[in-house]
């Protein structure tokens, strides 16, 4: 039986996270290039989208590249980069098909511009499906990411265009780069790691987190089935109590 079959479809994550780990190490294991990992890994991410389309999860987030993985060795960084020009213009077709939405959050300006021209072409052309958002965090870290709202907010507050009593939470929501898009009900990790990694601080705050041993490129539908079941097993109480639920 599988744990798709166990899953409560009433009570399914609007949005889920997923910290993408262990390809460098699944690929050691093996006797290989870290970057037959991440090559391996693209298999993975179909698997994860395919699942979360088929249970009706509206958002998937994947860590694919940190603002820190700029400082690996430079053959990993152009292999990486190299990886996500051809997976995206590979896969625009059978994202149309799935209906899948691309978006990205991250410091685009800094990819290359291959990569930037790709992602936009891709975002363009995927713009009007309607049954899931795969966002891409590339070039991503939330200390960018909040460094760059409070620079904005600030300016606003500089131009007088909002004034200091107008900052509330939803408001920095509307600056971050989740603007508009819900947290995360759920976070994943595979490898084995239990950290953030400067992932979504402010909107994991309430989130649940699920860590797996599994390697990404050995992650499958069935991982991803086994995360939500685990999900729907814990209580989310908010700092609120059991009976108040
Ligand atoms: C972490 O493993 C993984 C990455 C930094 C890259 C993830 C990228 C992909 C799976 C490629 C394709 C993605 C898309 C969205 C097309 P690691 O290298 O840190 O592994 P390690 O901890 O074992 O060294």
């Amino acid at each position: 039986m599988s744990a798709k079959d166990e899953i409560n479809l009433s009570n399914i994550p609007e949005h889920i996270a997923i910290i993408m780990d262990g390809n460098g190490r699944w690929a050691k294991e093996k006797g290989e290039h870290r970057i037959f990992g991440h090559s391996s890994g693209v298999e993975s991410v179909r698997e994860a989208l395919t699942a979360a389309s088929e249970i009706g999860v509206k958002y998937l987030t994947l860590y694919a590249f940190s603002t820190e993985n700029w400082s690996r060795p430079q053959e990993e960084v152009n292999a990486l980069m190299d990886l996500l020009v051809q997976t995206i213009a590979n896969e625009i077709e059978s994202l149309n098909e799935n209906r899948v939405q691309l978006g990205i959050i991250g410091d685009v300006s800094n990819l290359p511009e291959s990569c930037q021209k790709a992602l936009h072409e891709a975002i363009e052309a995927t713009k009007h499906n309607d049954r899931v958002t795969l966002i891409l965090a590339l070039s991503y870290s939330a200390r960018w990411e909040l460094t760059n709202a409070v620079k904005k907010i600030s300016q606003d507050v500089a131009n007088k265009l909002i004034s200091p009593s107008d900052v509330d939470e939803k408001l920095v929501c509307s600056y971050l780069a989740t603007d508009g898009i819900p947290d995360p009900e759920l976070l994943i990790r595979t490898s084995g790691e239990r950290r953030i990694s400067n992932f979504l601080l402010w909107q994991l705050a309430y989130s649940e987190l699920y860590f797996t041993d599994v390697f990404w490129p050995d992650f499958r539908k069935e991982n991803f089935f086994e995360a939500i079941l685990n999900y729907q097993n814990r209580e989310r109480r908010f700092g609120l109590v059991s009976e108040q639920l």
